[in-house]
């Protein structure tokens, strides 16, 4: 198994098996995103979706596997021992499916907090607060602030976070991730709570995303409409293992699927 990652993919992974005491929470998976796409992950409560992103961002080392990033054209790194921060630096970010904000900070703040995993000046030019520190904390807000402004949020900056409204809530929650300056970003279940109008919103801002920002988009997601609407690919866990991949339309009507996850009928 070499681990290598294929031609157009900015993301494999190969025999990712994940045990939790006696339970096989991952098994085997082989998963690929393809560079610039949408690729969406589904299957019922407790399928391992979750787990694989925690694999995939450090906070899981899995029990066996290969899970091989490649933030760009001809370079590859194995993600398999690197620490979370190392793996957020690298390119890879994430949203959770609960919303992790810190709520008593405003919503600028929130974002520069993400920004710092970029910071050259370090701790020391923190506290000496020297030209070069200075200079690159003004490009950091002002970064904040742009993005804030791209995804609908300026007129919030000051406001604490916990009074933004949920939906608000969550897509200061990808700008967030967005301020790491990924190449890949994860999405754990993004229109868990919102409505209708919010969810077609997402739809769009996910699109957008991937066009704009030249990101490549990993979507777990329960809203069936959204996943089809929204991926390239879509691959389908029932409990820890993949039962089938492809385009939106050939899941749909996958009999395997159907019988797992979207309910027979
Ligand atoms: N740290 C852990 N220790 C033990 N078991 C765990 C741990 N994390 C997850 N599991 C178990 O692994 C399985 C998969 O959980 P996971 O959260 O990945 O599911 P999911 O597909 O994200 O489900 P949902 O759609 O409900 O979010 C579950 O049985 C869960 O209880
Ligand atoms: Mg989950």
């Amino acid at each position: 198994m070499t681990g290598a990652v294929k031609r157009g993919a900015v993301l494999s992974t190969s025999g990712i098996t994940m045990i939790f005491g006696g339970l096989t929470a991952l098994s085997d998976v082989d998963f690929e995103v393809g560079r610039g796409s949408i690729t969406a992950l589904i299957g019922p409560n407790g399928a391992g979706k979750t787990t694989f992103f925690n694999c995939l961002t450090g906070i899981y080392r899995p029990s066996r596997g290969t899970m091989t990033f490649s933030p760009e054209e001809g370079r590859e790194i194995q993600l398999r021992k690197l620490a979370p921060d190392r793996i957020t630096y690298l390119g890879i970010a994430r949203t959770f499916q609960n919303i992790r904000l810190f709520n008593n900070l405003t919503v600028l703040e929130n974002v520069l907090i993400a920004c710092h995993s970029r910071m050259r000046a370090g701790i020391l030019g923190a506290l000496l607060r020297d030209g070069k520190t200075v200079a690159e904390e003004k490009a950091m807000a002002e970064f904040s602030y742009r993005l804030l402004d791209r995804y609908g949020l300026a007129a919030s900056a000051n406001h604490l976070a916990k009074n933004l409204p949920y939906g608000a809530q969550r897509r200061l929650e990808i700008v967030r991730a967005l301020a790491t300056r990924p190449r890949l970003l994860l999405l754990d279940e993004p229109a868990a709570g919102l409505n209708i109008a919010e969810t077609r919103e997402l739809d769009e801002l996910i699109r957008y995303i991937r066009d704009e920002e030249d990101l490549s988009v990993l979507l777990i997601e329960h809203d069936m409409s959204l996943v089809m609407s929204v991926s390239d690919r879509v691959f389908v866990l029932d409990y820890g293992v993949l039962i089938a991949s492809g385009p939106p339309d050939e899941i749909r009507r996958d009999p395997k699927v159907v019988k797992a996850y979207l309910g027979e009928d």
